[in-house]
């Protein structure tokens, strides 16, 4: 069973495809076709649609109790299987005419039209429902004050437009957030909590999910699931494997999810480092990342779109083995581990050593990744991440490159690494630290070895993204980045840009 409230509806499912995506839902079952369908792969935002979900309210800390407040969180329907509905209100582009009134428009959508913000109109009821959620976030924080137009970039950095141009729309956003809510969604919000918590009653001792779309809740039942359906497939955000659906055409025929999991939806602040559940939406994760690595905030807001945080998590994002994966090779340089589990025992892998070849794992049949463990790195270590795409956000790395480095007197102690999109599998270079370790950092003879050790290392392949030559450059100027970006205080500048020549040199002598 999977319960949700459509709008103020209660919707009951016992039984669809497991496959089925939330956009086909509303446009085949309900006849909802205001949610549209662009790339059907997470890319446009024409499918947009919001979540609102129950969160404790934190502003004070207990004793006091105060009630649940909303969440409201954009998402790409394309991407999203039904799971994800559990609990939570699902609100599209049809509820805010209908919800608001017949004839009024909602305010996210009168601003629209009061900036000339749409024309076609095929990605405009994505752009109002990524507006809706970001006027509603910011009327309920704290302190209301005026939004920035970078927070505005950020909350439709999953929507594309074509024909208007983004300037309008961005001062539709700035406009509509100028004032508190005040909407239908406002005025019914204490009725909106209530109902979802009678859902959340109702589902204690339930079996939640549906036949082919299971959604165990412990350890227990996780395991169960496996041993019945031992190739069904596992999904936590989906956002990468419904797109087997999508663009493959494949039928998904049973799938295990991990939403209902509340212990993997923890993250938490441990003495060694960062205890990170592998089924927590990333949007929720990073601003923990971020508060003890500050230095990956740039990669963390190109971690695709926000629609597209939202929903994937970071143990998906490991375990689905991606070669360009944004997080692996951050993770990798971090020496992070993770927690692999059966239901009857837990055990630790070190990430270097669970990618075991293009999209595969070291994960037997029966077990599950369950948490991310990332060690806290030292004071004084230098941490840079660097993402090479072809869009600045919503687009997949053609080279990642993460390095960590310390220093104790000028010499090198140690240096760490992760690389994405320049091998079958986010992989480390020990070499790396095996020929820098104990040279002066500052002298470009050192930036000059470590260039040379990644030019050996890797054998990238030509794809869509970028050919091996340019990976192959790519690698060699990053390191040149970082060792001009951490060397700047001594550094006598006497650098240089490696040729193509030198390239097509190394490249020949090691093929
Ligand atoms: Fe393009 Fe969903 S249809 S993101
Ligand atoms: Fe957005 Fe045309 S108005 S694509």
């Amino acid at each position: 069973m999977i319960r949700f409230l459509l709008n103020d509806q209660l919707v009951t499912l016992e039984d669809t495809p497991s496959d089925l995506t939330l956009l086909n839902f509303l446009r085949e079952y309900k006849s909802m076709t205001g949610t549209k369908e662009g790339c059907a792969s997470g890319d446009c935002g024409a499918c947009t649609v919001v979540l609102a979900e129950l969160k404790k309210n934190q502003q004070r800390p207990e004793p006091y109790t105060l009630p649940d407040t909303l969440q409201y969180r954009a998402i790409n329907s394309c991407v999203t299987f039904l799971s994800a509905l559990h609990g939570k209100q699902l609100i599209t582009v049809e509820h805010l005419s209908n919800g608001h009134s017949a004839e009024t428009l909602h305010p996210v959508q009168q601003a629209m039209v009061a900036q000339h913000a749409s024309q076609c109109g095929f990605c405009t009821p994505g752009f109002v429902m990524s507006l809706f959620a970001l006027y509603h976030n910011v009327s309920q924080e704290s302190h209301h004050t005026p939004i920035s137009r970078h927070r505005v970039e950020q909350a439709l950095s999953g929507n594309l437009c074509r024909c208007t141009g983004y300037r309008p729309i961005i001062d539709a956003a700035l406009s509509c957030c100028e004032h508190s809510a005040k909407d239908e969604f406002s005025a019914n919000q204490a009725k909106t909590i209530e109902a979802l918590h009678a859902i959340q009653q109702q589902s204690e001792g339930v079996d939640l999910g549906t036949p082919s779309l299971l959604m165990p809740t412990n350890r227990e039942q996780m395991r169960e699931a496996i041993k019945q359906y031992p190739k069904a497939r596992i999904v936590a955000g989906s956002t990468d494997l419904a797109l087997e659906t999508t663009q493959q055409l494949k039928t998904l025929k049973t799938l295990i999810s991990v939403s209902a999991m509340a212990s993997m939806k923890r993250a938490t602040k441990t003495e060694s480092g960062l205890e990170i559940g592998a089924a927590c939406p990333f949007s929720d994760v990073s601003p923990l990342i971020l508060a003890y690595f500050p230095e990956l905030s740039e990669l963390i807001e190109r971690f695709a779109s926000l629609p597209i945080r939202n929903q994937a998590t970071l143990g998906g994002n490991i375990a689905n083995a991606s070669p360009i994966g944004d997080m692996p090779p951050v993770l990798l340089a971090l020496n992070a581990s993770v927690v692999v589990d059966n239901g009857i025992n837990e055990h630790q892998i070190p990430l270097s050593e669970f990618f075991t070849a293009y999209k595969q794992t070291r994960l037997a049949a029966d077990e599950w990744l369950s948490k991310i463990l990332i060690p806290c790195k030292a004071k004084g270590d230098l941490l840079k991440a660097y993402k090479i795409s072809k869009r600045f956000e919503d687009d997949i790395s053609a080279v990642c490159a993460v390095f960590v480095i310390r220093l104790k007197n000028g010499m090198v102690e140690s240096v760490s690494s992760g690389f994405g999109g320049v091998a079958a599998t986010p992989l480390t270079c020990p070499e790396l630290a095996e020929k820098v370790v104990g040279k002066v950092w500052c002298k470009s003879e050192t930036m000059q070895i470590g260039q040379a050790v990644l030019l050996q290392a890797f054998n990238p392949i030509d794809d869509v993204r970028a050919s091996a030559h340019y990976r192959k450059q790519m690698l060699a100027n990053l390191w040149h980045r970082f060792w001009l970006e951490t060397s700047a205080q001594d550094n006598p500048i006497a650098v240089r840009v490696i040729s193509s020549e030198q390239i097509s040199e190394y490249g020949d002598s090691h093929a």
